[in-house]
Formats: C-alpha cells, sequence, structure tokens
C-alpha cells in the first residue's frame, strides 16, 4: 500500500489487511466482560484494553499507523518526542550500560544524554562525529544501544545508516534512530539497518503546531536472544512485569512490549487520547504538507543564495552541499524544509533579521505549516561563547528557518523586507 493510503486509512494493520473506524476513546478505563477476561487482558494474552495509561483504542490507531507506514511491527505513542527518546533509551538501558551517540542532536536530547542520564548511571558516549568508525570506536561490551538522529537538528548532517548499523550490529547491538526531521515519507531507517525508530510527532507528522507527541517503532529484528549476556532484560523473566520474557514470549515487538509494561505503565508519560486524534488528522496530510514545504524550501534556498545580503545558505537540496550523496541515497532526492543561512553583519544583522520578519513567526518548533523562524545566537544559544557557537555549528548570524505552506511569494516578501531592515 501507498505511504499516502497508510497515512489516512484507520486501523491499517502492518500487514494491510483490516480496517477500524477511529473511535474517539471518552473514559480512562475500559469494562471488562469477567474476571478471566480480565486476566487474559491483563496478561497480555488477548489484545484489548484497559487503562487509558498503557494504550486505548485512539492511540491504538495511532500507533498502527505509524508503525505501518515505519514499516515496523508495532509502535507505542507517548505524550512527546522527550518521553519517545527516553523510553527508547531506558527500554534497553540498566544502571551500568553505557550507549553510543554521534554528537548532533536536538539540544533537549543531547542534555538529557549528557546530563540527566548519567545521573542513572548510564554514560552517553559522544562520537566525535556522525561517522560510523568513530562511533564504532567507541562501543564496548557495557554499550546497549547506538542512537542517531538521521536528519540531525538543528545541524542539518544526514547520517549513513547502513554504514553506521553494519558497526553497531557486528558488535551485537541495536541501533535506534530518531526519524523526526526526515519523517517517514522521506526515510524509513528500519529499510537501511535500524532496529528502532523514535519520533516527535509534534513536528512535520502532527504538522500544525497545536499539539504535542512522540512515538517508538519495533523493527522485529534486533536478534536479542542471540544477545542473551548483553540483555538480560530481554530474555530473562521480568519481575516487574508477571515474569515475562519478552524476547521469548513476544518474538515479533519485545522492544514495544517492554517500553509500554515497564515505562509506560509505570512512568505515565501517555499521549491523551484527544492529542491521538488530532495527531492522525495532520497525518491523513502529511504526503501533501510534504509537497508544498520542500517547493516553498527550494524556492526560498534559491532566492537567498542569489542574494548580496546574504554571507552563505546551508540547504539540503543544494547539488553542493556536503550530504548531497546521502540526499540521494537516504532521502531519493527528496529534503525536508529546513534552510540555515548567514546574514550579512554577524551577530547585530541576524538579530535585527529575528526582530524584522512579520510573516514569519518566532518560534522554536518546526515542522509546521507556519513558516517560523530561529536567532539561534540570541535565543536557544544565548549561554554559548563565540568558540562554543562555532563548535556546536551556530555562527553569530545563523538564522534557521522552517518553511511552511504559506504562498511562496509572501514569504520571500517578507525576508526581502526583514534583510533590508538588517542590511539595508
Ligand atoms: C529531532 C528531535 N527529536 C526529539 C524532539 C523532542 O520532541 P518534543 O518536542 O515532541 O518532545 C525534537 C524537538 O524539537 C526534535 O527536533
Amino acid at each position: 500500500m501507498h505511504d499516502e493510503t497508510i497515512a489516512i486509512h484507520a486501523g491499517y494493520q502492518a500487514d494491510g489487511t483490516r480496517a477500524v473506524a477511529v473511535p474517539i476513546y471518552m473514559t480512562v478505563a475500559n469494562d471488562f466482560i469477567d474476571a478471566e477476561h480480565a486476566n487474559l487482558i491483563m496478561d497480555l494474552a488477548i489484545p484489548g484494553f484497559h487503562y487509558n495509561r498503557m494504550n486505548n483504542p485512539t492511540n491504538d490507531v495511532l500507533e498502527k499507523r505509524i508503525a505501518a507506514l515505519e514499516d515496523g511491527t508495532a509502535a507505542l505513542v507517548v505524550a512527546s518526542g522527550m518521553a519517545a527518546v527516553s523510553y527508547a533509551i531506558l527500554t534497553v538501558a540498566t544502571a551500568g550500560s553505557n550507549f553510543v551517540v554521534a554528537p548532533q542532536l536536538y539540544g533537549a536530547t543531547y542534555t538529557y544524554f549528557a546530563h540527566v542520564l548519567s545521573t542513572l548511571g548510564i554514560e552517553a558516549r559522544f562520537a566525535a562525529d556522525d561517522q560510523a568508525e568513530s562511533i564504532g570506536r567507541l562501543i564496548d561490551d557495557r554499550t546497549c544501544c547506538v542512537f542517531v538522529e538521521s536528519i540531525g537538528n538543528p545541524a542539518g548532517n544526514i547520517v549513513d545508516l547502513e554504514a553506521v548499523a553494519d558497526v553497531a550490529h557486528r558488535a551485537g547491538v541495536p541501533l535506534i534512530v530518531d526519524n523526526t526531521v526526515a519523517t517517514p515519507l522521506l526515510l524509513k531507517p528500519l529499510h537501511h539497518g535500524a532496529d528502532i525508530v523514535v519520533h516527535s510527532l509534534t513536528k512535520f507528522i502532527g504538522g500544525h503546531g497545536t499539539t504535542l507527541g512522540g512515538a517508538i517503532v519495533d523493527g522485529g529484528s534486533f536478534p536479542w536472544t542471540e544477545h542473551a549476556e548483553r540483555f538480560p532484560t530481554f530474555n530473562q523473566p521480568e519481575i516487574a512485569f508477571h515474569d515475562v520474557v519478552f524476547a521469548r514470549d513476544f518474538p515479533e515487538r519485545p522492544f514495544i512490549v517492554r517500553a509500554r509494561s515497564i515505562q509506560l505503565r509505570n512512568t505515565g508519560a501517555t499521549l491523551s487520547p484527544f492529542n491521538a486524534f488530532q495527531l492522525l488528522q495532520g497525518l491523513e496530510t502529511l504526503a501533501l504538507r510534504l509537497e508544498r514545504h520542500e517547493a516553498n524550501a527550494r524556492a526560498i534556498a534559491d532566492y537567498l543564495a542569489h542574494d548580496p545580503r546574504v554571507e552563505w545558505v546551508n540547504f539540503a537540496g543544494f547539488p553542493d552541499n556536503p550530504y548531497h550523496h546521502l540526499v540521494q541515497k537516504y532521502l531519493n532526492g527528496r529534503v525536508p524544509s529546513i534552510i540555515t543561512f548567514g546574514v550579512l553583519g554577524g551577530y547585530e544583522a541576524g538579530l535585527a533579521f529575528f526582530d524584522s520578519v512579520q510573516l514569519f513567526k518566532r518560534v522554536l518548533n518546526l515542522g509546521d505549516a507556519k513558516s517560523l523562524v530561529i536567532h539561534p545566537a540570541s535565543t536557544t544559544h544565548r549561554q554559548l561563547s563565540e568558540a562554543e557557537l562555532i563548535a556546536v555549528g551556530i555562527r553569530p548570524e545563523t538564522i534557521r528557518l522552517s518553511i511552511g505552506l504559506e504562498h511562496v511569494d509572501d514569504l520571500i516578501e517578507d525576508i526581502d523586507q526583514a534583510l533590508a531592515s538588517a542590511v539595508g
């Protein structure tokens, strides 16, 4: 089935066989028929719902569609992208584990890895860069996974997933990929060796900047039983869930069953079913929106590249972009609508541009139907010194744009007048 069709059909299973209506579920718990029915559901022996912290019919539809779009065996939706990142790591890590990450990460992910997980005895090892060799060098017998963003936010780097998956698998560890910026319509990491995918649904998938959400997708492919010593929590009876052995009892989707029954059940970052309904509505138009996002972004990147008031433009769609070959290989030549550029005149000019836009919204988010702008040096990264800014790939004048769905002429008119205010 085509991705566009999966995205708008409620309840299709990953094998495309069955459709159900989209219910909007309005209570927190479900009726059991009798004690036997209750036991079967609570033992996960039959599918069903009991309490909304774990799942409910509306979230279930969203899970099935995200799993189908990523070609996974199952998905879990949660309250935000950060909850998805956190649950994905905590599903595979225990105190004493380490995991290896490419350094180009979303800011909160970096902070969580570097400064929060360390307090739980879980060490994030930051590779020098996103290259497979740099990542492979840091893997040892306490490593529980490799984590990368397929397209780094805000760095815009594109990771060679097949090379990284190869290094991870040769060492016997799974590869977890944050596929938020690409979306499954541009890239399916499970097709390129990833084992687990995470998403912030808040961005392009929801698409309207109204609703937080996150998802984890299980590829069902990682051979947990072959690495029983490294992964006891998948291979030994789980005391926190009536002695289930996840890899043995749920061989097609052990990661998602463990994430749901250990993380979500006990710590409760549950996606509200109303939010799931809004995200489902967003998903219905994802394919169409991405076409317009990309067309607008290409036109604006081109405009900026030819404007003398602009010092440099970084856009994955340009043939001279250093990641161009990976754009061809992994994204089928398509690109997300994120552009960074430098206004002539340094920090003050960047700040002036940011202050002068009228149609663009000064917002931290990305992937919204509305066009968004941020000047990282004066906002998200304002505590950093100039040297530190350069080290994380941000220059004093850098402007990041997330191009939305407005008419492109209106967007260019706004950029033109903001450049005139900033540079003259
Ligand atoms: C790549 C990436 N991962 C995760 C997140 C976190 O998502 P959320 O804001 O839904 O918690 C973001 C947010 O910007 C992101 O860009």
